[in-house]
């Protein structure tokens, strides 16, 4: 029988490489975005794929997490693999971003993967079987200056889904971190936030600085497909592994982290970033 895949975040970048993989992989698929009628409007659309549906879904609206899990049931008879993808960066100061602005941060990056996860688990547990992908970061292992509220998020991640996995081992129901490294993605440009308190200048030329460097880390990034194949490795590979780094800079910095005294750690941190 055909599996089923849902995705979060399919709109552009990880997710949307994601979906195109699964479904290149015949895997029926369960494409969901903000603004489902600006990707119908698109000339490479989704949309004129067999097998994917696009459903209409931001993670913060969580009536709207409840719908798009029953559509999918309904419409492919089941759901193998959830993948929760869905995310932005918040970066600046941590000291000039606003209540909101964290709230929003966390709503997206870690309660709206956590409720959809929920909504979900009903449904693996009976089938006493499912996958549940979430892309973290290796921001969820390793902290870069100007990225705190994004880096919380990714541990929480982190350590959500490691203890996750154990509760559900009785149900066959796996879960698996994704760990990429700096990816070309919108992920710098179009999604990024900026903490917007504006009457801080004693922190602009440390975050001009800083920011400068991280930008051009960021554009050498590795593609998103990289990522897509390994969201899909996970899926499918029947392991208990639970950790997935894609890249090369994302194996290279677990392994400096894993080896590496602390204070050796953060002084190549601090070196490649102009702190
Ligand atoms: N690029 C990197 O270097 C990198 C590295 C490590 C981890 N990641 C993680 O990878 C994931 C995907 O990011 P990306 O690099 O592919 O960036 P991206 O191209 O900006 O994609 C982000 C996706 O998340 C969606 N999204 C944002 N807020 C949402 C919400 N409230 N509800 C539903 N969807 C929402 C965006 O939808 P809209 O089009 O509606 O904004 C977009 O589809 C994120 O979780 C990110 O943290 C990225």
């Amino acid at each position: 029988m055909t599996k089923t895949v849902l995705i979060t975040g399919t709109s552009s970048g990880i997710g949307r490489a994601t979906a195109l993989h699964f479904q290149r992989q015949g895997w029926n698929v369960a494409a969901t975005m903000r603004s489902p009628d600006q990707e119908a409007a698109k000339v490479d659309s989704l949309t004129k794929l067999e097998r994917v549906i696009l459903l209409k879904l931001d993670v913060t609206d969580y009536s709207a997490i409840a719908s798009a899990v029953n559509e999918t049931i309904d419409r492919f008879g089941g759901i193998n693999v959830l993948v929760n993808n869905a995310g932005y960066g918040m970066f600046g100061t941590f000291e000039a971003a606003t209540p909101e602005q964290i709230q929003r941060q966390f709503s997206t990056n870690v309660f709206g993967l956590m409720e959809t996860t929920r909504a979900v688990l009903p449904h693996f547990r009976d089938r006493r079987n499912g996958v549940i992908v979430n892309v973290a970061s290796v921001g969820g292992r390793v902290a870069f200056p100007l990225y705190s509220l994004y880096h919380s998020t990714k541990w929480a991640i982190e350590g959500f889904s490691e203890s996750l996995q154990h509760e559900l081992l009785d149900f066959n129901i796996r879960v698996k971190i994704i760990e990429p490294g700096p990816i070309k993605t919108d992920f710098y440009e179009r999604s990024a936030y900026r903490s917007s308190n504006s009457n801080l200048p004693e922190y602009d030329a440390f975050s001009d600085r800083v920011l400068a460097k991280l930008n051009l880390i960021g554009n050498t990034g590795a593609s998103p497909e990289i990522v897509a194949k390994t969201i899909y490795k996970a899926s499918t590979d029947n392991s208990g592994k639970l950790r997935y780094p894609p890249d090369l800079l994302a194996k290279q910095l677990l392994f400096a982290r894993k080896l590496l005294p602390d204070f050796l750690f953060t002084k190549i941190i601090r070196r490649s970033t102009g702190v």
